[in-house]
Parts: structure tokens; sequence; C-alpha cells
């Protein structure tokens, strides 16, 4: 008898563990193995909790369980895509998969409680062919075979650009005008001979006034969703309308003292005039300037020529350093053409970071929570493109680390609870070196000592 309960009990095991029906469309496959594998209970706001949660051990432990679940990972819009047959984000799409290959959710602890929700090899497959067959039909970037389901996609030239705008948008980037005392433009934080950032921990506006946010690069910023760490401008124009009447940046009271400043130019003013029949407005300098910066990306990278199928364009050592990448879930974050840019993240998703930090907090760690006061938006960050990082030191919103060992290695802490051996960070950072492009057809290079965060005494503007 007990030996045929345990016989039956095996049978019914494997059955619930089973990978859903072959018939099924791969989507509803998916969701299946989603919805068995508890996932819902964890992951969405208004989780319904299960039976057991008022038992009161066992109850606390469920309620902290989706809680922190649920502030990791918001599984619903994804859930959603997949029964409307819609696109879903292809971040969500990358953290699945990962959880998947990993095997790391559901926890054991979740599995053992409810039978039939472990992740198995036959599953995680499905999980992952699905999330390379979804990456080669969403993206239409020219990637073949394999390499058309990677995770990170090529930069592709700059293409219908309108020229004349783009020259009169880079005349206006580098022009001290649109500062209160003509000292500062963009390109005194975003010069573009040092991978368009200043390699300060903070940047120096007029007067040398000190930001409390490190300045991201304009190399790629096309790609991001949003722009800015909190992403408060939705366009590359929105946020060119900022730094001007920034009083710590470059201080202007309004647009129309810039305007009547460039309006004194008359060569400047006949050119606004030849493109734009309105003139010179806020409206066509930020339009210019977007325009402008459309031009700023970097294809070439060694990196991209290996995923456009050139074998030899990667070392044994870089081609390591991208596995580990993925493995460590580092490209769930940081994927698509500028290995992020595409969301939101909490930093600090599996640590403390900012207990950790040593720091007092400041408005700015708050991140997007500034602009929607809602709680679970504190501490996330629009997640920072990694193309050409080598030369964009130092890093982090906070600019506290001075390198991309010191980034990796704590990346690999605070997001993915992950220790990393010294060769394991080299690997990757050898890995992340290949991702430094070409602009205008030349490498972009960067004549500061690496890892070196410049004192403002050393330099002045230009
Ligand atoms: C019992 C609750 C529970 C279930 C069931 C569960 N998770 Fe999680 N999940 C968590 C918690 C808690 C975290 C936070 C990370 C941590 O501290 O382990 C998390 C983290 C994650 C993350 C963030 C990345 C990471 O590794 O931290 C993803 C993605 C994720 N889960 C996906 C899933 C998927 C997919 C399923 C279903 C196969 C699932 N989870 C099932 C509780 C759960
Ligand atoms: C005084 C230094 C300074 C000046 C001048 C300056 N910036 Fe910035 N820039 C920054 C800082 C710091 C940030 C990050 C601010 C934040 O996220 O809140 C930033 C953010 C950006 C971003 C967003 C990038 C991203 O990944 O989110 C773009 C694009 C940008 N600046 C372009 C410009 C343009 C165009 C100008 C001139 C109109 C300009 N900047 C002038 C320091 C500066
Ligand atoms: C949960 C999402 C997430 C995961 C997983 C993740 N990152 Fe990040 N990454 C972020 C966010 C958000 C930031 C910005 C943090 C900040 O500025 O405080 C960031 C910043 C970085 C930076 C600094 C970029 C700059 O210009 O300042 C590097 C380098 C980096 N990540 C590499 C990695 C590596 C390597 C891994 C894997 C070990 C990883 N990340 C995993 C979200 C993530």
């Amino acid at each position: 008898m007990v030996l045929l309960l345990a016989v039956v009990g095996v049978v019914v095991y494997r059955v619930m563990l089973a990978a859903p029906d072959k018939a099924l469309a791969t989507e509803a496959r998916v969701a299946a193995i989603l919805e068995e594998g508890g996932c819902l209970s964890c992951h969405i706001a208004d989780a319904e909790l299960p039976f057991y949660a008022n038992i009161p051990v066992a109850g606390a432990l469920v309620k902290k369980d989706i809680e922190e679940g649920y502030r990791a990972f918001d599984i619903a819009p994804l859930m959603e895509a997949l029964a409307n047959g819609t696109a879903p984000h292809p971040v969500d799409v990358a953290k699945v998969e990962r959880v998947a290959l990993n095997k790391s959710m559901p926890e054991a602890k979740y599995y053992l409680m409810h039978w039939g929700s472990q992740m198995t090899n036959a599953k995680a497959d499905i999980v992952a062919q699905w999330a390379r067959d979804f990456r080669a039909a969403y993206y239409a970037d020219g990637l073949e075979g394999e390499r058309a389901g990677e995770p990170i996609r090529p930069i592709l030239p700059a293409e219908n650009i309108d020229m004349a705008k783009a020259k009169l948008g880079f005349k206006l980037f580098h022009d001290g005008r649109l500062s209160i005392d003509n000292s500062v433009s963009c390109a005194s934080c975003h010069k573009l001979t040092t991978g368009g950032v200043d390699n300060h921990q903070y940047s120096h506006g007029v007067q040398d006034q000190l930001g409390g946010v490190n300045a991201p690069t304009v190399y790629n910023a096309v790609y991001n969703f949003v722009q800015f760490w909190d992403g408060r401008a939705r366009t590359l124009a929105e946020q060119a309308a900022g730094p001007p009447l920034n009083p710590v940046e470059m201080a202007s009271t309004s647009f129309d003292e810039i305007i009547a400043k460039l309006t004194l130019d008359k060569a400047l003013t006949a050119e606004f005039e030849s493109i734009y029949p309105e003139g010179i407005t806020e409206a066509t300098i930020t339009n210019a300037i977007e325009e402008f910066e459309r031009t700023l990306v970097t294809p070439n990278s060694a990196f991209d020529k290996w995923l456009m199928g050139d074998d030899n364009a990667l070392t044994a050592q870089e081609l390591r350093g991208y596995e580990l990448f993925k493995e460590n879930s580092c490209a769930t974050c940081h994927i698509g053409a500028n290995l992020g840019g595409e969301t939101y993240e909490l930093m600090g998703l599996r640590r403390h970071y900012f207990e950790e930090r040593g720091l007092e907090l400041t408005e700015e760690d708050n991140g997007r929570y500034k602009q929607t006061q809602e709680e679970r938006d504190r501490h996330r960050f629009k997640v920072p493109g990694l193309r050409n990082l080598e030369l964009t030191w130092p890093y982090y919103h906070d600019g506290t680390r001075a390198t991309m060992e010191e980034a990796v290695r704590d990346m690999a802490l605070y997001q993915c609870d992950t220790k990393l051996s010294e060769g394991e960070i080299n690997d990757i950072v050898a890995f992340l070196r290949t991702l430094t492009g070409e602009f205008q057809g030349k490498k972009l290079t960067n004549p500061y000592e690496y890892g070196v965060v410049i004192d403002h005494d050393d330099e002045h503007h230009d």
C-alpha cells in the first residue's frame, strides 16, 4: 500500500512538473509555466494571499515574500502581453528568461510547498527559446542566426538626419551664450572628446557652482526611453531646455534672455531663419540641439562586429566576460543597443546600497521618486547605458565609483547578491571595454588618465 502510494505520488508529481502541452502556442505555454511557478503570487501589486497567509508564522513570511517580490519585479505587464498577444517589454522578457535559466525562481522554499511549481530544464528551455525568438522578431537591426536572439543589440549608424539642423545644433551645443555669463556651454560638461562627460563626480556650472548628481554621457542618449536619472524629460529637446535655466548649471534667467543675446549675432540669426521660418525660439534652439544629439551614436564597436557575425572580433576573455555578464543577470536591466536606458530600476535591489554607502542621503538619491512621490519609485533610477563605459568614469548617479572594476564588483553585490572573484570582474570589464564605438568614423578616446576623477581646479571650461 505504502509502495503504491509512493508510486502514485511520484507519477502525480511528474505530471505536475511536466512542461505545458506542445499543442499550445508558445505564449500560452510560457504563461502556463509562469502561473504554475507561482510567479503571480509574489510579483503583482495586489497579489492574492494564499490560504496560509493568515497563519501567524508562515503568514508573516509570505507577506514579506510578496512585498519583496513585488518590490523586485512587477510581472503584470508581461502576463498581460502574453494574454493579449502584444509585444512584451524586452527587459521583462530578459528577467524572466534569466531566473528560468538560473532556476533561481521560484525559490526552493516555495516549490517545496507548492508541488509542480519548480522550474525544470524542460520549462526553462521553453522560456529561453521564447525569449530568443521574441528578440529575433522584435528588433529590426539585421542580426542573423544565433545572434539574432542576443539581449544586447548593435548600435546602428544615425539615419534621416537633417544636416542643416544638426550643424546648427552642434554650434549651439558649444555656445556659451546659453549661460548667464557666457562661460558654460553644454560641451563644458559633455565634452565630445572625453566620452561625452566631464569625468567629475559632480559637474561645475557657472561661477563654479556644484551640481548634486553625476553627468551621464550624451553619446547614445538618443536610445534612452526618457532623459535624466529620474526621467523628468521625455525627449532630448525637452531635456535641452533644462540646463540653460538650471541655476547651478547655465543659470540663464529665461529663454528670452538667451534669444536676445543670440539675435545680436547676425550670421547665426540668418542660419536659424534659413532653416526655421519662425527664427530663434526656445523650440527651434532645442529642436536643433536634439537633431545634433541624434548624430551622437557610436557604432562599429568590437562587440557590435561580433554581434553582426565576425567571430574574430572578440578575444576568449572578452567572450567569457559576456557570458558572465549574462549569467549574473547584468543583461536583464542592461540590454538593448545602449545596454540600459529602457527602464527605471531599484538601486540596491538585493542589498542596501544607501545604508552601506556611508554618505548622507541626498535629494538626488530618491531617483524617480522625486518626480512621482510614489514610495515604490524611491531609489529607482533610469538604468544608465554602458556604451563607451571605459571613457565615462566616475560611475553611478552619485559618482562614487572611480573605476569600472569597482562599479562592476558593487553592481554584482547590490543588484545581484553575488560576490564576483577578481578574475570574473576582470573578464566582465574586458567585455565592457569592447563596447567602445566610433564617432564620425574614429574610435572614441579620452585623453584623461583612466579612473582619475578630475578635480575642478585642474582645468577650466572651454
Ligand atoms: C514566494 C514568492 C515568490 C515566488 C513564487 C516567485 N518569486 Fe520571484 N522573487 C521573490 C522575491 C522575494 C524576490 C527578491 C529577490 C530575493 O531577495 O530573493 C524575487 C525576485 C525576482 C526577480 C528579480 C531578479 C532577481 O533575481 O532578484 C525576478 C525577475 C523574479 N523574481 C521572477 C520570478 C518568476 C518568473 C517567478 C515564477 C517562476 C517567481 N519570481 C516566483 C519572490 C517570489
Ligand atoms: C554644468 C554641467 C552641465 C551642463 C552645462 C549641461 N549638462 Fe547635461 N547633464 C549634466 C548633469 C549633471 C546631468 C544629469 C542630471 C540629472 O539626471 O538630473 C545631465 C544630463 C544630460 C542628459 C541626459 C542623459 C541621460 O542619460 O539621462 C543630456 C542628453 C544632456 N545632459 C545634454 C545636455 C545639453 C544638450 C546641454 C546644453 C543645453 C547640457 N546637457 C548642459 C550636466 C550638464
Ligand atoms: C536590477 C537592475 C540591474 C542589474 C541586475 C544590474 N544593474 Fe547595473 N545599474 C543599474 C542601475 C539602476 C544603475 C545606476 C545606479 C546608480 O547610479 O546609483 C546601474 C549602474 C551600472 C554601472 C555604472 C554605469 C554608469 O555610467 O554610472 C555599471 C558599470 C553597471 N551598472 C554594470 C552592471 C553589471 C556588471 C551588472 C551585473 C553584475 C549589473 N550592472 C546589474 C541596474 C542594474
